[in-house]
């Protein structure tokens, strides 16, 4: 007869063993960030995801077999499982237990578009090429709670979505601060979980050069090291320690095949004819006074820019570009064209009779020396179109005139782009009102690290609307939407990524999601889900979502 006693214990027990059953098993949530276009859960039995699925690719495509590893490095990741990529058997119509299957087959005008469909033995993840299934796979490996020792049930569901825009950037200033290789890698891998696909690498600046060329070795040797930094933000300051990097040109070809792999295509840019210290640190004849010149120790606009008068000067860019378009894939090289202060050019004689040699003189639009600027932007077009590339150029490129095919980056509010687009040119929205992610996240500035200035908290970097005061027949024109990082004040990778997480996550809905489910209370209920994926990758983030 059992006791009181043990009735409570065979209850206890079995509560017990309730638990470690519903315990052992998390839900995946398909509300993820970006949120998909559509997602259509059914009522069912739902798939488990334990030890014994498999992931088939039902294509030999090279591209789609890496995917598959890509998910099985994820699912372990995430769960601990290690699920068997079966590369050799190929999916023929009768699978063997529970399958995740990926294909590169799906019928869509948008090749980065992707559908799930989740029934009792099969996931499909089925893109529009291996870049959308790429992209099924991050909302897949976003949707598993980060839960270890866990299987996982999939709802039934049916998802299908594709991007609202062909170019989703960030941008990662590498001259202010030098960022290895490695973390470079890791700013990719953070970009894929989001979504991205353009990485705008700002490779030079007035106070270092970091991408090594064969023909011009003195732009390392001579521009990529410093003699110190200001210390804060006072300019009189100098720590007076030498400070600099550069990548190898193995290390380059490195990121450019990770990022590939990821489906990310790097953009280099080599910032001219202002932001040019540390190619005049190497060749001083090339600037208007003909120097002394030395790398810059603090932040800001120099007035100090390549000489436009000196044929060197154009050599040296033909050189330069040559070289950086054998070096990356991208159709587009970005030939920067900011912040390039007229003062030298009005002084110097050569700048001077280079402007009568081409007959520029001042009208209602634009000086004689912003036709000058204009003159050195279309000789650098010239060289890359030559090459088979094409240009994007900060919003300044509007002065004094634009090369055709140019592509206009506007920072500087978002008219540039909204001009651009009237004018017929394709433009990218990186406004510094809301990315401009060196600013600060949050009002309680005391208690952040040092920014810039400036306040671009969560909610603004989500409010932003790329087609806003674009006509309806221009909207073809704008290709996307870009952060910006730049890292005068960031010293450090886990500063760096404190900045842009999680503003990339607001970001990547603009980039991506339909702008009919923007809402932001909606949002931070992902966001917090995606933070778990923030947190097993080791990414430091910031919690303010102000
Ligand atoms: C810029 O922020 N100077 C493009
Ligand atoms: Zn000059």
């Amino acid at each position: 007869m059992a006791t009181r006693g043990g009735t409570r214990l065979t209850l206890a027990i079995m509560f017990a063993m309730a638990n470690l059953l519903t315990c052992a098993q998390a839900t995946a949530n398909y509300e993820v960030v970006p949120i998909p276009d559509n997602i259509e859960i059914k009522e069912g039995k739902p798939f488990v995801l334990d030890g014994s699925t498999t992931i088939v690719c039902t294509n030999d495509d090279p591209q789609l077999r890496k995917n598959a590893t890509m998910l099985a490095g994820y699912i372990k990741d995430i769960t601990g499982m290690d699920l068997p990529v079966s590369q050799g058997n190929l999916f023929t119509g009768k699978p063997q237990g529970k399958t995740i299957l990926l294909s590169s087959e799906l019928l869509s005008d948008n090749p980065e578009a992707y559908q799930i469909n989740v029934t009792p033995d099969i996931i499909m993840i089925g893109g529009a090429s291996p870049a959308g299934n790429f992209y099924g796979i991050q909302t897949f490996r976003k949707s598993i709670p980060v839960e270890k020792g866990k299987s996982i049930e999939f709802p039934q569901v049916n998802i299908s979505d594709s991007p609202q825009f062909g170019y989703r950037g960030a941008h990662f200033d590498v001259a202010r601060h030098f960022f290895p290789a490695d973390s470079v890698k890791t700013y990719i891998d953070m970009m894929a979980l989001h979504n991205m696909n353009r990485l705008h690498w700002h490779l030079t600046d007035d106070q270092g050069w970091r991408l090594p060329l064969k023909k011009h070795p003195e732009l390392i040797t001579k521009g990529s090291v410093r003699r110190g930094t200001c210390i804060g933000k006072d300019f009189s300051s100098c720590d007076s320690i030498p400070y600099g990097g550069f990548y190898t040109s193995a290390e380059i070809q490195d990121v450019i095949n990770y990022a590939a792999d990821r489906y990310i295509t790097i953009i280099p840019e080599i910032d001219l004819p202002g932001h040019m210290l540390a190619a005049l640190t190497a060749h001083p004849d090339l600037g208007c006074t003909g120097g002394p010149y030395e790398l810059w120790t603090i932040w800001g606009v120099a007035d100090d820019v390549l000489c436009a008068g000196n044929e060197g000067v154009y050599n040296l860019l033909d050189d330069v570009l040559t070289e950086v378009a054998e070096i990356f894939p991208s159709e587009y090289i970005h030939i920067g064209g900011d912040e390039c202060p007229k003062d030298r050019w009005k002084a110097c004689p050569k700048c001077q009779a280079k402007i009568v040699e081409l007959g520029f003189t001042d009208d209602e639009h634009s000086s004689k020396e912003e036709k000058l600027q204009s003159h050195v932007m279309s000789f650098a077009t010239d060289v890359l179109a030559r090459q088979g590339k094409k240009i994007i150029g900060w919003d300044e490129i509007l002065e004094g005139g634009l090369p055709d095919n140019a592509v206009v980056m506007s920072w500087r509010g978002a008219e540039g782009g909204q001009k651009a687009a009237g004018m017929g040119h394709d433009a990218i929205m990186a406004p510094y009102t809301h990315y401009y992610l060196d600013y600060y996240q949050s009002k309680d500035t005391e208690n952040e690290p040092l920014s810039i200035g400036g306040y671009i908290p969560l909610s603004k970097s989500y409010s932003f609307e790329p087609y806003e005061g674009i006509s309806p027949e221009n909207r073809q024109h704008i290709l996307g939407v870009q952060a910006n990082l730049w890292t005068e004040y960031i010293h450090t990778f886990d500063h760096a990524q404190y900045m842009v997480l999680p503003r990339w996550a607001a970001l990547s809905e603009v980039q991506w999601s339909d702008p009919k489910s923007r809402d932001f209370d909606a949002f931070k209920q992902r966001l917090s889900r995606l933070q778990d994926h923030y947190k097993l990758n080791g990414y430091n983030y910031s919690n303010r979502q102000e």
